[in-house]
């Protein structure tokens, strides 16, 4: 019997008041983005992009890549975790949220080590291999019914050691339902896939909405 617990809303409220500490330019682009509207759902949660900020700083990262930048909440506490000469691609196909994403790494100071990319997240990805280009760490968070295709090209474009994560691998809880769904399938099937994948090491963590993190060995 596991002692994992549920997360309910109070389990919720607590991690926001007492899961990671306070950070003022987060708050601000978390509440710009809220003012979209309904696409504001798309932006991790200031707790994850701790997380993600924290595990940069350990692993030390030269070369990052980010699939899914949308206002850049995630590349942002990628960028701040980088050490001197750590550079972030950061990718995403849609030109349309650029302007909030650069005017907080500007605001944050991190601008400078992010290089954007506006392309097709795959072919960037092939493009890279194609010039042997390796990373340290690469966060996917774009189209989840290509998270396979970008978990084998992540494979591949890692260093022995690299580090990869990936975000909504408990898709909404519904991974655990036998359902028809076609994202669910597919996150469901990468997680099966990644069981089974002796290349790597990995944990997948309840955290927003399950964040899966994978060392190449
Ligand atoms: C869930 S959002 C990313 C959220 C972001 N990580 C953050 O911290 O706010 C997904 C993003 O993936 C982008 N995207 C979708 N399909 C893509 C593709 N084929 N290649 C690159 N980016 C893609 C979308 O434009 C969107 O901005």
């Amino acid at each position: 019997m596991s002692t994992q617990i549920e997360i309910n809303k109070n389990t919720i409220q607590y991690l926001d008041l007492f899961g990671y500490k306070n950070d003022k330019n987060i708050n601000q682009l978390v509440n710009e983005t809220k003012k979209l509207g309904n696409v504001s759902k798309m932006q991790i949660s200031a707790g994850q992009g701790k997380f993600i900020e924290i595990i940069v700083k350990m692993i030390k990262p030269k070369n990052c890549l980010e699939i899914g930048r949308f206002t850049g909440l995630s590349s942002m506490c990628i960028a701040r975790g980088l050490p001197k000469g750590g550079k972030l691609y950061a990718v995403d196909n849609s030109r349309e949220f650029i302007d909030i994403a650069e005017k907080y790494w500007k605001i944050d100071k991190v601008k400078k080590n992010i290089i954007s990319i506006i392309a097709d997240g795959k072919d960037t990805m092939k493009n890279f291999l194609n010039k042997k280009m390796l990373f340290d760490f690469i966060f996917i968070d774009a189209d989840k019914n290509n998270y396979l295709n970008y978990y084998k090209l992540s494979i591949k474009l890692l260093n022995k050691g690299g580090v990869l994560i990936f975000d909504n691998m408990l898709w909404g809880g519904n991974v655990t339902k036998n359902t028809k769904d076609k994202t669910t399938k597919t996150i469901h099937d990468l997680n099966k896939f990644i069981l089974q994948d002796k290349r790597i090491d990995f944990s997948l963590l309840p955290i927003a909405d399950g964040v899966s993190i994978i060392r190449k060995i």
